[in-house]
């Protein structure tokens, strides 16, 4: 039977497009999905967005959408990435989705039944304009201990002081500047402190090869008790009141799960709607003993993945995970701080708009990836020096020296004598499929790659020692070239096995040229005997270090917004036509007594009467000018009484957002040919 293993990266936020950090952890999964696919594994590889919580329904309010449509926009734009990424993913999916309003649910009255749902009520500040409580990220205000201006509710980036956000002084809610009030509310807890839930615990993350041990390390002191001797596992708080952008809690109107309960959930709530579309038993699959569940996180979220995600499906009835594999953070040269603004980030789509090859980045992640919790940094020099001297220099080369002569001299068939130095070569090289095949599994990529490469500098030393360039010009030597070329082409087949988890697109262009089915690791063992292979074509170019300094520099200037402001946000037809604008007539025009501003203007919008209009076009036009010009006015706004008598509409003009520095009212005037009376639409 073949291992089935059900495979997760975190889900991330549905906030924003990938940075590099996503891109390296989809990659560390992807590479050891598609090892273990080409083991013979079955794999079910799953992801989703992670669209609920505060911040997203305040960024969608932002942006003038509901969340819905706020993050089903945020999902258009993943398949670029991950195709371009070669991220194989079966399924995409959403925590908004049916299946997780299901089973976020029954998992919540799971757990309700075995009595680890208790409540309890806390005092949180409150925003009173906007008639919401704030997460900590939204409060804001004077450091309780240094004083210093504009710090976060729960820490001071200035003197690193801890605290709790109702110790700020002079609190503000960043959503409104209002100062937030305390106001209690009832809230749900997961029984975490619960005896049975320490005990589950202890026992499941100490289980031999469940966790890295660092991993285990960091998290062991959460299971012994603090100084007074108590439990340091607390209730977690898993509610949130309305407004949120969530799923409602079973049996308590206007409570939601807070995000982190609902999002891991969204790992089950992916592979259900995988298997839904593909007729698979879901449940089936779940009870199953020997499914291998694991998901690849970054360290940032093992808490989550370590304790409330296992106790959570444990006291629910379900499996948990075989694995948690945690890696550390990608950053950017020397670990500066990612900033798109300040160009030393790496922004994904624009590796790609470049035209960098994706495998170049996939190597070179693979190449600094181990299984432990490191950071690993991305270099520009040592990026280019790595993939030319590894992937081009040494393994393209054997089969750009071979194929050439193999179709000129051989019509492109390989010799199935290869000689006897010839096939101890390849027989080290076959030898060496356990090891690789082991470091993939173990997930030290950075090894099976050293191997790898020192497996092709033995065959490019073969090559060295037997010079096919010279037996070419020398008579009666043909069926030693031919031997020669053979063997590096089937070295090649067989390096490509060893680097197709990283490199799928190149092996794929690989099995093109050698006219072979797609590889699989146990291809190793076999050989490829007197085959015909196809035409060789340049297979990768050399990195260009130019492009990847354009890679790093600063994106031009933001635009300045159009006429000194955004373009509003968008609004639907409906919103439009709800302003009745029509083409007035200026029959009159005069100064307003008083008032440096404004014009008073007689309307004609051939209604049988004239209508009254004060504007505040003074500054750029004289009365007469205007007099018998045609205009648009907003024809049903509400009538407005000012100081010189009522204005019954609004006459339309142009202008810049920052009068001063850009001076110059424009009133508007149609085409020749509009008359009083009629709608613009
Ligand atoms: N939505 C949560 C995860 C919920 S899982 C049920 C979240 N999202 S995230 O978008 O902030 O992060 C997604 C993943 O990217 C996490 O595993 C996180 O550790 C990882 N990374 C974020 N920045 C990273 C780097 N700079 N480098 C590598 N991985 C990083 O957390
Ligand atoms: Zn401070």
């Amino acid at each position: 039977m073949p291992r089935q293993l059900f495979v997760t990266t975190a889900l991330p936020y549905a906030n924003a497009g990938f940075h590099i950090g996503h891109i390296m952890e989809y990659t560390q999964a992807d590479i050891w999905v598609r090892y273990q696919r080409m083991a013979g594994s079955q794999v079910h590889f799953v992801c989703a967005d992670d669209a609920h919580g505060a911040p997203i329904m305040i960024a969608a309010e932002k942006a003038g959408k509901t969340p819905q449509d706020f993050v089903a926009g945020i999902a258009a734009g993943r398949k670029q990435y991950l195709d371009g990424f070669h991220i194989s993913f079966d399924n995409w999916h959403s925590t908004d989705g049916p299946e997780n309003h299901e089973l976020s649910k029954a998992v919540y009255l799971a757990l309700r039944h075995n009595e680890l749902i208790t409540t309890k009520t806390i005092e949180q500040f409150f925003d009173p304009e906007k008639s919401m409580f704030l997460p900590d990220r939204f409060i804001k205000g004077e450091c309780p201990k240094c004083g210093a201006k504009d710090q976060y509710g729960d820490s001071c980036e200035v003197c690193g002081a801890v605290y709790a956000p109702t110790e700020l002084k002079n609190p503000y809610s960043v959503l409104s500047g209002a100062t937030p009030v305390l106001k209690s509310s009832e809230h749900y807890f997961f029984r975490l402190s619960d005896p049975r839930c320490v005990d589950f615990l202890t026992q499941w993350t100490q289980e031999p090869g469940r966790l890295q041990p660092e991993v285990l390390n960091k998290i062991r002191e959460w299971f012994e008790p603090d100084e007074q001797g108590n439990n340091r596992l607390s209730d977690w708080d898993i509610s949130r009141d309305a407004p949120y952008f969530g799923i409602e809690i079973p049996d308590a109107p206007g409570k939601y799960f807070y995000v982190w309960l609902d999002a891991p959930i969204g790992y089950l709530a992916s592979l259900k709607n995988y298997f839904g579309k593909m007729g698979k038993d879901f449940d089936a699959f779940m009870a199953d003993e020997s499914v291998e569940q694991i998901h690849f996180i970054g360290k940032d979220i093992t808490y989550f993945h370590t304790l409330f995600w296992p106790a959570m499906l444990h006291f629910s009835g379900r499996k948990t995970p075989n694995h948690v594999f945690v890696h550390g953070f990608m950053t950017v040269n020397g670990g500066e701080k990612m900033s798109k603004s300040r160009g030393t980030g790496l922004d994904p789509l624009k590796y790609l708009s470049l035209g960098l090859n994706a495998e170049w980045l996939r190597y070179y992640i693979a190449a600094k990836l181990n299984a432990k919790v490191e950071d690993i940094d991305f270099n520009p020099e040592d990026f280019a020096a790595r993939v030319n001297s590894d992937l081009v220099g040494k393994y393209i080369n054997i089969a750009s020296r071979a194929a050439g002569f193999l179709a000129k001299r051989f019509d492109g068939r390989l010799s199935a004598d290869l000689g006897v130095e010839g096939s101890a070569l390849l027989e080290t090289l076959r030898a060496h499929s356990g090891t690789i095949a082991e470091l993939y599994e173990e997930r030290e990529f950075g090894k099976a790659l050293r191997e790898v490469m020192s497996l092709a500098d033995k065959v490019n030393e073969f090559v060295d020692q037997h010079k096919p360039w010279e037996l070419a010009k020398q008579e009666g030597m043909d069926a030693a070239l031919h031997d020669v070329c053979s063997v590096c082409i089937e070295a090649f087949r067989l390096l490509t096995i060893y680097l197709k988890p990283v490199l799928p697109a190149l092996a794929s262009q690989v099995e093109a040229f050698l006219k072979v089915v797609p590889l699989q690791w146990g291809d190793a063992a076999k050989a490829l005997g007197a085959h015909q292979i196809g035409a060789y074509q340049h297979l990768m170019q050399r990195v260009d270090t130019a492009k990847v300094e354009q890679l790093f520099e600063a994106p031009p200037a933001p635009k300045v917004a159009p006429g000194g402001e955004d373009i509003a946000p968008e609004i639907k037809i409906d919103d439009f036509t709800k302003v009745d604008l029509r083409i007035a007539k200026i029959v009159k025009a005069e100064h307003v007594e008083g008032s440096d501003k404004l014009l008073r203007l007689t309307l004609d919008v051939g209604e049988g009467r004239l209508r009254n209009v004060f504007s505040g076009i003074k500054s750029a036009y004289k009365p007469e000018d205007l007099e018998g010009k045609l205009t648009v006015l907003v024809a049903n706004l509400a009538p407005r009484k000012m100081k010189f008598g009522v204005s019954e509409g609004m006459v339309l003009a142009a202008s810049h957002a920052d009068e001063k520095a850009h001076p110059g009212i424009f009133v508007l005037e149609p085409f020749a040919g509009a008359q009083p009376g009629m709608r613009v639409r």
